[in-house]
């Protein structure tokens, strides 16, 4: 029993072996074909070459100005143009975690000179390793700095201070930006637009706008938004 058993699993393993043996040569010589179009493609294989283009290629670059999935849009803000840049912004709006997320990448790419608290005394200014005063965004001077003055800087760079461009992408740039303009409204600066459509804030507004027109029965709107602020 056990010997029929054998000569029928030899057979057809014999049998299987040899059929894969020959699939090779009849996908090569398919004998009739129902859809030639399909056998055959009519479409040009992507590295043969192609009659159709001057450079002979079938496989084409992208078309200028293609922006790959999930990247962000490129700017067009040209280095050296300073008209264009007080006026250049974005219309983005971010969460209360990308700003957190502004404020991460802030401490590890701007902190080392511009201090973790933004008053432009980073631990490498205040050593003396590092010859010029990094901007103070606390101070009157860049108080009021135009964002796009500041996509500059960190696209471009400023006299000592370098290029961020290769470390942060057009997000994290205008992320960081937002983090420092969310730090500067609450020191003084213009109000911050850069986050997103209120929804809870009304309801926090009038009760602290009530809270503060009660101890101050004078106060305006204007330092009510002030004190918010604070
Ligand atoms: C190596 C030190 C250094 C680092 C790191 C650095 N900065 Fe600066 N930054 C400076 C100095 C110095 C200046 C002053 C340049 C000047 O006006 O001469 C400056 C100026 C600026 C200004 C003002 C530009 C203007 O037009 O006056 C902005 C905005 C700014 N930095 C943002 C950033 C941001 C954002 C980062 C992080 C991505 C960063 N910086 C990282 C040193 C640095």
């Amino acid at each position: 029993m056990n010997k029929i058993k054998s000569i029928v699993v030899a057979g057809l393993g014999l049998t299987l072996g040899l059929a894969s043996c020959d699939s090779g040569n009849l996908r090569r010589t398919p004998g009739h074909i129902y859809a030639p179009d399909m056998t055959y493609s009519r479409a040009y294989e992507t590295y043969t070459s192609n009659p159709n283009f001057s450079d002979s290629l079938t496989s084409r670059p992208p078309v200028a100005g293609t922006i790959a999935r999930d990247h962000a849009m490129p700017d067009h803000i040209m280095e050296g143009d300073s008209v264009a840049y007080k006026t250049f912004t974005t219309a983005a709006k971010f969460s209360s975690d990308e700003l957190k997320e502004g404020g991460r990448l802030f401490n590890i790419y701007c902190g080392i000179c511009h201090g973790t608290n933004l008053d432009g005394n980073g631990p490498l200014y205040s050593s003396g390793k590092f010859a010029s005063m990094p901007a103070n965004f606390k101070d009157g001077k860049y108080l009021h700095m135009p964002v796009g003055q500041m996509y500059a800087a960190i696209k471009y760079g400023k006299n000592m201070m370098g290029s961020y461009a290769s470390q942060l992408d057009p997000k994290q740039r205008w992320m960081v930006i937002a983090y420092i303009k969310k730090m500067q409204a609450d020191n003084g600066g213009d109000a911050f637009t850069f986050g997103e459509a209120a929804t809870t804030a009304p309801k926090a507004d009038s009760a602290s706008a009530k809270a503060t027109a009660k101890a101050e029965p004078k106060t305006d709107g204007k330092q009510i938004a002030a004190n918010k602020m604070k």
